[in-house]
């Protein structure tokens, strides 16, 4: 029996995706813009086994395997994956499917947009739906289908949005430049590895309760285009501005909900003020976004990035840091990992 492995990059959005039009389908109520990360990347296998039941193994940097069983939202989220896809391809077959993702389990990185990329690839190619995954508008559509927005961004390499669309057609991503089109860097600085208390699923659901959705959604509506042509552009400035911006934007939202989620701790403070100083006092561009985690990912220009790495070490509330250049999208390896 044939195996198939892919590779998926992680992706940090600049214009971010908080709540959303519809629970069924997974749309995005903004159209958002991510950049793919080298070093946060998960590996795939699958193959079709004989049996009544699937096999799912996930292995993260630095610890053993486990073997999955669906009492997670997450892992529920990858049995569900499994039969949608196998019923698409009227295929009555259990799948094994061995994952490693390159990056530790308590970073408080997202897996799931690495994973779920990575999954829905070999899923499609083993049970032979080859033309859904050859399709990448295609391919991302099938990936949002599992409930990871994030991850529908990372089917491509580079700079990537999503289209949030207002039905399952008109809701996929497109790659805006390849991962060679600009050297920008994301340093990310672990402050906390402790998992998330709300999860983006109920994130999603909980942030029609701010009064500042609205004005949000809105706001993400001018800015969508600002942040697209700067990185069309390559104009630094403006990208980084806009992205602080959003990033705040969101968890504004995400603070203001009933009931309330507050991501940032002191560290992530201390990172934003120490990075507002590095360019007040010495002209360095760099710029902060936090997803729904307390851990900072810094926006700089690679010629910057060793001494802004530098003083993220020396910040007293870092615990490590994760270098990052853009990178590939979901793409087949020949090493299987079973
Ligand atoms: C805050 O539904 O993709 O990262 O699967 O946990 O990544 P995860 O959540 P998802 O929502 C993304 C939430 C976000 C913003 C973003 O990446 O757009």
């Amino acid at each position: 029996m044939s195996k198939v492995t892919i590779q998926a990059p992680a992706n940090i959005a600049f214009i971010k995706y908080w709540g959303r039009l519809d629970h069924k389908l997974f749309l995005p109520l903004n159209n958002n813009i991510s950049m793919t990360l080298s070093s946060c990347t998960t590996t795939t296998t699958a193959e079709l086994i004989n049996g009544p039941s699937n096999m799912v193994e996930v292995k993260f940097l630095g610890k053993e395997y486990t073997q999955l069983t669906s009492d997670s939202i997450n892992a529920r989220n990858i049995f569900d994956q499994i039969t949608r896809i196998k019923t698409l391809a009227k295929l009555d077959r259990s799948v094994h499917v061995k994952s490693e993702n390159n990056f530790p389990a308590d970073a408080g990185i997202a897996s799931s947009a690495s994973g779920f990329a990575a999954l829905t690839g070999v899923l499609l190619l083993v049970y032979g739906l080859h033309a859904l995954y050859e399709d990448k508008k295609e391919f991302s559509r099938q990936v949002r289908l599992c409930g990871s927005g994030s991850a529908v961004r990372s089917v491509y390499g580079g700079f990537v949005e999503m289209f949030a669309g207002h039905d399952h057609e008109s809701s996929y991503a497109n790659q805006v430049a390849d991962e060679h089109h600009w050297d920008l860097v994301d340093i990310v600085a672990i402050v906390n590895a402790d998992k998330k208390k709300i999860s983006s699923s109920e994130g999603h659901e909980l942030a029609e309760t701010s009064p500042l959705l609205t004005a949000r959604i809105e706001h993400t509506k001018k800015q969508f285009p600002i942040v697209r042509d700067a990185i069309v552009n390559k104009d630094f400035q403006t990208l980084g501005e806009a992205l602080e911006l959003e990033s705040t934007s969101m968890h504004a939202v995400m603070m203001t909900q009933n009931p309330p989620a507050f991501y940032w701790g002191p560290g992530s403070i201390s990172i934003m003020n120490q990075i507002r100083e590095l360019r007040e006092q010495k002209g360095i561009l760099a710029y902060t976004t936090f997803d729904a985690g307390a851990n900072a990912h810094v926006i700089c220009q690679k010629k910057d990035a060793a001494t802004i790495e530098h003083l993220m070490q020396k910040n007293p509330f870092v615990k490590s840091t994760i270098y990052n250049e853009p990178a590939p999208g979901a793409h087949e390896v020949s090493n299987h990992l079973f």
